[in-house]
């Protein structure tokens, strides 16, 4: 993740100058505009733009009650004027085709309802989808090394589902509920308002154990989706790591630790599921104690003459429709909760800035020269562990540094800050004399080209993975000299589909070497000033790393280059060598100096040399 991020980063930067929000139209709302402490405020923001359609929804599924409610009214005319008429006003057919009409009202303006919000709520998921696979990818580094990608995929999928649900279903079911309640209880109140009053009484006590329900699940819910993005993360781990498992021979180990994660997603699932159902049987109860009250009291009105028998059908219906909604409410609100909570978890990923691609004070001209100076550097990742410190040296342009040291001794670490990937906490750093800090870091990141131990190619074709990095068009004959330049030309043509050929999971596996070259390649067209090579070669054998070297020497040249090796052989050339152990330099000098003096250096230099005359010995025996 973190080298597809550095690859991605880097062509963003070329692509867009600029905050991408204002110049990609495919986002049409920054949701960070919707950051608020309360999560309704949040939701109303981001419906930027939709509003006046729910509204419009909203009165169609309000319209689409009216029919319904009409139906019931119209019975009752129907039994009470039209049947006790001596001779009817209006033929049969007229009243039929009345129902008729009433029933494709109802229909229609319901379908319209529907059509609408769920438009509108494909739309607002496409946004959400949108802002969130932008904020991902410009998110400091400092916030990818802490996050879980199987949690983010959970967020990305899962959660922005559950958003869309909200909008398409709940948004407009809060308005049926709502219309749906008062159209019936205005009309029951419009035959009797003694007979409206009887629905209060249970009514308001099915709201309270709706809302409880609201608190108590909305809990549980959020338990359930971090249990299920613990499944998404072991799941993600298990496929990136597919080698090591198999390797290790741990299919079981990870099969029962699979196993016990989605146990406890099952039982935690059972768990809300049965909370859920306990929600009706429990308002069942209360909606059968109010249904008799009501019928009882609209009986003895009806007897006494009170109430006409054609609206005494109307009210045992229209009852219905009272009470359907205020118990809809609960599972409502508990979806409408649930939403609620999925979208905070989305707004988290929009707690943190993105990182200010274009902040700086200094912009200059053209490209770098690449003389960088570091000067007493200090840095750390977390406050009072210190993993550089005082590291000072200086480099002219196109000179080349080799950073020598052992694994954790901070070479990564120390190129992590001359892109700005991290910002040093002490010393200074400086480009052509101007401070590192004030540069912006797309300056930076288009200027420098860092080549990673293991590079990231992506599942597209080999040629456009070499063309990645230039963040333009290019053209297959810039491509094929990229390659060639990265002694990778030959080994692409043998493949059947030459530089069509797939890489990755549906198409060919490159080795190493190849991965690497590639990777080169890809550098090379980028052409930055700067180029790092954080251990490219460490992966490989002696006799590739031996070509790759050579194809090293054609992208190094009048470029500023830092070769991160553990191999003496890689730092011999160099003009200046860095020995480093544990975050500081010890040593610092020519091949010639380092040699003559004692110390770290010159033993790695004879254990090597002794380790490859032995292998050389070995090899002429045979
Ligand atoms: N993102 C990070 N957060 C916290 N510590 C880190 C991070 N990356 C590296 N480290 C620590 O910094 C030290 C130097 O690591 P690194 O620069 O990767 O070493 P090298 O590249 O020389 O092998 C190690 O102790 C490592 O554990
Ligand atoms: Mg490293």
């Amino acid at each position: 993740m973190f080298s597809c991020i550095i690859t991605r980063l880097g062509r963003k930067n070329v692509l867009k100058r600029g905050n991408v929000n204002t110049e990609n139209k495919i986002i049409d709302f920054d949701l960070t505009q919707a950051k608020s402490k309360s999560r309704f405020a949040g939701m109303w923001r981001m419906m930027s733009g939709y509003r006046l359609r729910y509204f419009g929804a909203i009165m169609l599924q309000g319209a689409s009650t009216v029919c319904k409610t009409s139906v019931y009214l119209l019975l009752a005319w129907f039994i009470d004027d039209w049947l006790t008429q001596p001779k009817p006003a209006m033929p049969i057919w007229n009243i039929a085709l009345f129902f008729i009409l009433l029933a494709l009202g109802e229909g229609f303006f319901s379908f319209g309802a529907n059509t609408i919000a769920n438009h509108a709520a494909e739309k607002l998921a496409k946004r959400l989808r949108d802002n969130l696979y932008d904020q991902i990818q410009r998110l400091p580094f400092s916030w990818h090394a802490q996050t879980d990608t199987g949690d983010l995929i959970q967020r990305a999928t899962s959660d922005i589902d559950a958003v869309r649900l909200l909008f398409s279903t709940e948004a407009i079911g809060i308005g049926r509920i709502v219309f749906l309640f008062v159209v019936n209880f205005v009309a029951i109140y419009r035959i009797h308002p003694a007979l409206a009053r009887t629905t209060l009484i249970i009514l308001p006590l099915i709201l309270v154990v709706a809302v409880f329900f609201f608190r108590y699940i909305g809990k549980k819910y959020e338990i359930y989706q971090n249990q299920d993005a613990v499944l998404s993360t072991t799941l993600q781990e298990n496929l990136t790591g597919v080698r090591v498992v198999k390797a290790f021979a741990r299919q079981d180990y990870e099969t029962q630790k699979f196993e016990r994660e989605n146990w406890k997603k099952y039982l935690l699932g059972r768990n809300l599921l049965f909370s859920e159902a306990l929600f009706w049987p429990s308002t069942d109860l209360l909606c059968g104690i109010q249904m008799a009250i009501s019928f009882l009291t609209g009986a003895y009105y009806t007897i006494d003459g009170l109430v006409s028998l054609g609206d005494f059908v109307a009210f045992l219906a229209l009852i219905i429709w009272v009470i359907w909604p205020i118990r809809n409410m609960g599972r409502l609100i508990v979806q409408t909760s649930r939403a609620f909570i999925s979208f905070q978890r989305i707004m988290e990923i929009f707690s943190t800035d993105k990182e200010p691609l274009e902040q700086g004070s200094i912009m200059p001209e053209g490209e770098p020269k690449g003389q960088i100076t570091f000067e007493q550097v200090g840095f750390e990742y977390q406050p009072g562990k210190k993993v550089l410190e005082n590291i000072s040296f200086s480099v002219q342009p196109g000179q080349s540094v080799a950073i020598l040291g052992s694994t954790g001794s901070g070479k990564t670490t120390l190129f992590n800050l001359l892109p700005r990937f991290y910002e040093y906490t002490e010393g200074s750093i400086r480009l052509d004399n101007n401070p590192l800090e004030q540069i912006p870091r797309s300056y930076l990141r288009r200027h420098i080209g860092i080549i990673e131990q293991e590079p990231f190619l992506f599942s597209r074709t080999i040629a456009e993975n070499i063309a990645y990095g230039a963040g333009r068009e290019v053209s297959r004959d810039e491509i094929e000299q990229a390659a060639k330049a990265a002694a990778i030309h030959e080994s692409i043509l043998a493949f059947e589909k030459g530089y069509d050929t797939m890489v990755g999971e549906r198409g060919v596996t490159l080795s190493g070497g190849q991965k690497q070259r590639v990777a080169i390649a890809r550098t090379l067209l980028k052409n930055p000033r700067i180029l790092i090579m954080d251990d490219a070669t460490s992966s490989v054998d002696t006799d590739t790393e031996a070509e790759i070297r050579a194809s090293l020497q054609s992208l190094m040249e009048n470029r500023t280059t830092f070769i991160i090796t553990h191999r003496v052989q890689s730092s011999m050339n160099a003009d200046l060598i860095l020995v480093m152990d544990q975050g500081r330099i010890v040593q610092s000098g020519t091949h010639q100096e380092l040699s003559e003096q004692d110390g770290l250096y010159r033993k790695i230099f004879r254990i090597q040399t002794q380790i490859e005359e032995e292998l050389a010995q070995e090899l002429s025996n045979e």
